[in-house]
């Protein structure tokens, strides 16, 4: 028996699909081997029923269909160890992308999946007609505890639902963490009790992992709703750590370094890491936005809102985090291609409007409206003042 066999026809195995070249049968078989029982010689002993099988190959791509046998029950960090781990150092590769992972359910029962998931935070809010709305505290590292909290304060004020931290700051010497919690979430029912919405906050605690877990501890003993986590810088037994610590937390999900595992001709699509995060249980994953300051191609971007959303066995849908980059001026395309369902993020568009954060807050706001309703941006900045101001600013 080989590693590759194109009559095989998987069942109960984990699916890899990759992107490589060259694409033929002696590197196909040497990446089933490396990335199952194999190494760069025979060796005594090999349990043949183990071995991963190449059971595809066409235009420059394979499938690979591993035993589920293969694999630690719950346990992501050693899945990638083998599915992405040494193959991607091999010197008969010139390219290797892995670009999707189909899982048996055999190998799904094993997570939670996230525990409140897209329904549970819009449950939350008690938003169902719209967009989530939402802004990153900006200048993104910097101000200290009050100021920062001042901000908070003006853009729940100005509408938004949603306010985080930024993927850099953590507790830091001007602005630290524990500090932070206590005067965002004092200024988050000031908020509340004035405007008569819901509000959330997103605390990152990305840290070392026992820190971690003190930190969204804290934040729970003082009333808050949410953590963030960098769930690539910290790793994605971090983030399983997180979910399985049970804190009745939503768990927002940054993905801070992704373009360095996935953007250059070896690497990982973010569709295999929406599928993860997804079992590991987050809530809220940023996963692009086509427009804006970072590189997405639409079709990976709109396959990666598809997975997130769509029914997937037991495991909730996660909600689809749209940032970077973004202005008011991008709304109409925001609405129109990502629906409702979904959290749309502004910093430096709505910190930077030429009024400030409130006034900003409000052009994102209206922009949604408008949008929504059908109305041209243009249109109804004739009677909005800060939409008016913010195209201004940002639409050419
Ligand atoms: C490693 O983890 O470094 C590899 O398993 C090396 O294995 P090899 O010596 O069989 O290539
Ligand atoms: C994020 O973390 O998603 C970014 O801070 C977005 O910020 P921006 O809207 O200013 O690009
Ligand atoms: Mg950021």
């Amino acid at each position: 028996m080989t590693y590759f066999d194109l009559k095989h026809v998987p069942k109960n195995e984990v699916v890899a699909t990759f992107e490589l070249t060259p694409c033929n049968k002696g590197v196909a078989s040497k990446v089933a081997l490396e990335s199952s029982v194999g190494t760069w010689t025979g060796v005594k002993g090999t349990v043949e029923k183990l071995k991963a099988k190449v059971f595809y190959m066409k235009k420059g791509f394979i499938k690979i269909g591993y035993p589920v046998e293969l694999f630690e029950k719950g346990n992501l960090p050693q899945l990638l160890s083998s599915v992405a781990g040494n193959i991607f150092g091999m010197k008969v590769l010139n390219s290797l992308k892995l670009v999707n992972l189909d899982f048996p359910k055999g190998y799904v029962q094993f997570f939670k999946g996230p525990a409140f998931g897209l329904q549970g935070v819009l449950e939350y809010y008690g938003i169902s007609e719209r967009p989530v709305l939402g802004t990153i505290v900006k200048p993104k590292i910097g101000l200290n505890e009050r100021n920062h909290a001042k901000r908070a304060y003006e853009s729940w004020i100005g509408g938004m639902d949603f306010v985080k931290d930024d993927e850099n700051l953590t507790s830091m010497r001007f602005n630290n963490f524990e500090k932070r919690v206590v005067e965002v979430l004092k200024i988050q029912k000031k908020a509340e009790r004035e405007t008569g919405s819901k509000k959330l906050y997103a605390f990152n605690v990305t840290a070392s992992v026992s820190e971690m877990i003190e930190r969204a501890k804290f934040v729970k003993k003082n009333g808050g709703r949410c953590v963030m986590i960098d769930v690539l810088t910290a790793g994605i037994g971090a983030v399983q750590e997180l979910r399985n610590a049970n804190l009745g937390l939503i768990i927002h999900a940054h993905r801070a370094m992704h373009a360095a595992i996935g953007r250059g001709s070896f690497g990982i699509d973010f569709l295999v890491w929406c599928k993860l995060l997804r079992l590991a249980g987050v809530d809220q994953l940023h996963a692009g936005t086509v427009v804006g300051k970072m590189k997405g191609d639409r079709q990976d971007v709109f396959g990666c809102y598809n997975f997130l959303r769509k029914k997937w066995l037991s495991i909730k849908p996660v909600m689809p985090v749209a940032s970077g980059g973004l202005h008011p001026g991008h709304v109409p395309f925001l609405v129109e291609n990502f629906g409702i369902e979904v959290v749309f993020q502004f910093g430096g568009g709505v910190h930077g409007h030429p009024f400030g954060t409130v006034s900003g807050s409000r052009a994102v706001v209206q922009a949604v409206q408008a949008s929504i309703n059908r109305v041209r941006l243009k249109n109804y900045a004739e009677k909005h003042e800060e939409l008016k101001q913010a195209l201004k600013k940002w639409s050419r």
